[in-house]
């Protein structure tokens, strides 16, 4: 297994396998690998020729306010998880190569990116955007792998390949959970016993959601409103929001019809956790 830094040593090594007629599979993260990104790159190694992982803790996806500097990092750990893994490179890159002063260019993907965890964290979509854009022109996948963890993301990249006709095929897998159901998350470092044991509510929220579709409910207000009450009977959690919204759209619909996302953000303390289910009614 490789460890590459330079961008153009990246672009080069991916040219070379593209030439040779080689498939890339590639998985962008931003490293303290858990179980649910192992999930990602064993079916990316299933499937490609080679495997190529970033690890990059991309700073214009922060806001002012957030954790960009406390983020978990352990890159020691990470590699030999990559090499379990059979992962042929990892990217690598510092962040004053990926962002050279005085750095102009990004990408947004509109409306999409200004609901749900965009309207709590301006910007934040368009950094991500911006930054999976830069690692698919240096990595040069042919296929790149994400997670339902994070679905309004998978649903704006995939938004953003094809509003831009990159030609890269995407495919995104199920969310990894703790046997309790808490979905793995790098950020579930910060949280403190009693709040571990209260966040296993928001899975079981979204269970109740499905369970209440399931069985017919079709006013999502009523859902929601189940959902938040069982949330705020944690004493620690606070609540961001909690929506059930199109797939396509992400705007909250009225009836509960058609493919939907279930999806909440959380705070228990100063942490905030993010958790959904795709429901089609
Ligand atoms: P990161 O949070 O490190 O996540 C990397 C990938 O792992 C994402 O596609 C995410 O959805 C997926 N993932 C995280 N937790 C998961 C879980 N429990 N089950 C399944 N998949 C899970 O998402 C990012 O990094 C960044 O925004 C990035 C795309 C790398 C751009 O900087």
């Amino acid at each position: 297994m490789k460890v590459i830094s330079s961008i153009n040593g990246m672009q080069n090594w991916s040219k070379q396998m593209r030439c040779k007629g080689k498939t890339i599979g590639f998985v962008p993260m931003m490293g303290y690998l858990h179980e649910g990104h192992l999930s990602l790159l064993r079916k990316a190694r299933e499937e490609n020729d080679y495997l190529v992982m970033s690890i990059f803790v991309n700073p214009t996806q922060f806001g002012p306010k957030e954790d960009l500097g406390r983020y978990p990092r352990d890159f020691g750990r990470d590699k030999k998880l990559a090499k379990l893994c059979g992962v042929d490179v990892i990217f690598y890159p510092e962040a004053k190569k990926m962002y050279p002063a005085p750095y102009k260019t990004y990408v947004e993907v509109e409306d999409l990116s200004d609901v749900l965890c965009g309207k709590s964290r301006p910007g934040h979509f368009r950094g991500v955007t911006t930054v999976v854009l830069k690692l698919f022109n240096i990595v040069l996948p042919n296929t790149a792998y994400f997670g339902w963890k994070d679905a309004q993301q998978a649903i704006i990249i995939n938004k953003m390949v094809k509003d831009l006709n990159l030609p890269i095929k995407i495919k995104t897998l199920p969310i990894a959970r703790e046997e309790n159901g808490l979905a793995l998350s790098s950020r579930n470092t910060y949280l403190k016993e009693d709040q571990r044991r209260q966040a296993i509510i928001l899975d079981k929220a979204l269970q109740v959601a499905v369970g209440m579709i399931q069985s017919g409910y079709k006013d999502p207000r009523r859902i929601v409103a189940k959902m938040r009450k069982m949330i705020k009977s944690q004493k620690t959690g606070r609540i961001d929001y909690v929506e059930i919204v199109d797939m396509n759209t992400l705007k909250p619909v009225k009836k509960i019809k058609g493919r939907l996302l279930i999806c909440l953000a959380v705070f228990f303390g100063k942490t905030r956790l993010i958790d959904n289910a795709i429901i089609c009614a």
